[in-house]
């Protein structure tokens, strides 16, 4: 697994952010510091299926498989196809999908018979960039997509307490200042949801279609 921080990567990373700057949405791809601080969230969620939303070049994918996560529980969705080709190159056993991560939903619906219920969903997205409407329901989908307890990691550079979300509460956050720009990570867990219980899914991934 070669690092993430190489001058391809970051060749990659310059060259996509003219292309597409709203989508990309940072000056610089993420430090191994950031990585790290997001994968801290990992934790009792190993074993679960495992979501990253705009994997970009993979810092915060190679700072997961550091913290213990098995390369197979986890399934990417990155809107770039250079990017999805050189993470599919990276990390050969994880299963990425060129797709639009704001339909969730939908993008995985393509890919998997069955959608597997994820533990975490860590996303790189650059939230702020759209607009309230468009992350209130990318929100809804991940609530549905989560087992119950399964918790959302998204880092911003807006180091205020940030948004909250219809069915989630904050649990977490930690600033991570040694980043450029300085980042604040932010945690949010499903709440649990009313009605009868629901079986997780055991986490297993099964092949993309
Ligand atoms: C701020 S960069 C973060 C990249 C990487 N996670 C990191 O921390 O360095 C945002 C990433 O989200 C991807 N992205 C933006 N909008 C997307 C969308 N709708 N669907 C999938 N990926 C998207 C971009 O292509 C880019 O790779």
């Amino acid at each position: 697994m070669s690092h993430p921080s190489s001058l391809h990567s970051v060749a990659l990373f310059f060259r996509q952010l003219i292309l597409t700057p709203r989508e990309i949405g940072a000056f610089a791809p993420s430090s191994k510091r950031l990585g790290d601080a997001m994968a801290h969230w990992l934790e009792g969620g190993e074993h679960g299926a495992v979501l990253e939303l705009g994997p970009g070049t993979g810092v915060i994918t190679h700072s997961l498989m550091q913290a213990g996560l098995a390369s197979e529980r986890l399934i990417g969705i990155e809107q770039s196809r250079e990017m999805t080709s050189l993470l599919r190159s990276r990390f050969p056993r994880s299963q990425f999908i060129e797709g639009d991560a704001l339909r969730v939903t939908d993008t995985l619906r393509r890919h998997y018979k069955q959608i597997p219920r994820f533990s975490r969903v860590f996303s790189g997205l650059p939230l702020l960039n759209f607009p309230p409407r468009v992350r209130a329901e990318l929100f809804r989908q991940l609530r549905d997509l989560l087992e119950p307890g399964g918790k959302v990691i998204q880092f911003s550079y807006r180091l205020n307490r940030g948004h909250d979300y219809e069915s989630f509460q904050q649990c977490g956050h930690k600033f991570v200042w040694l980043n450029f720009p300085p980042a604040r990570v932010s945690v949010y867990e499903s709440s649990p949801k009313k009605g009868p219980h629901q079986r997780p899914d055991t986490g297993r991934v099964s092949r993309l279609r």
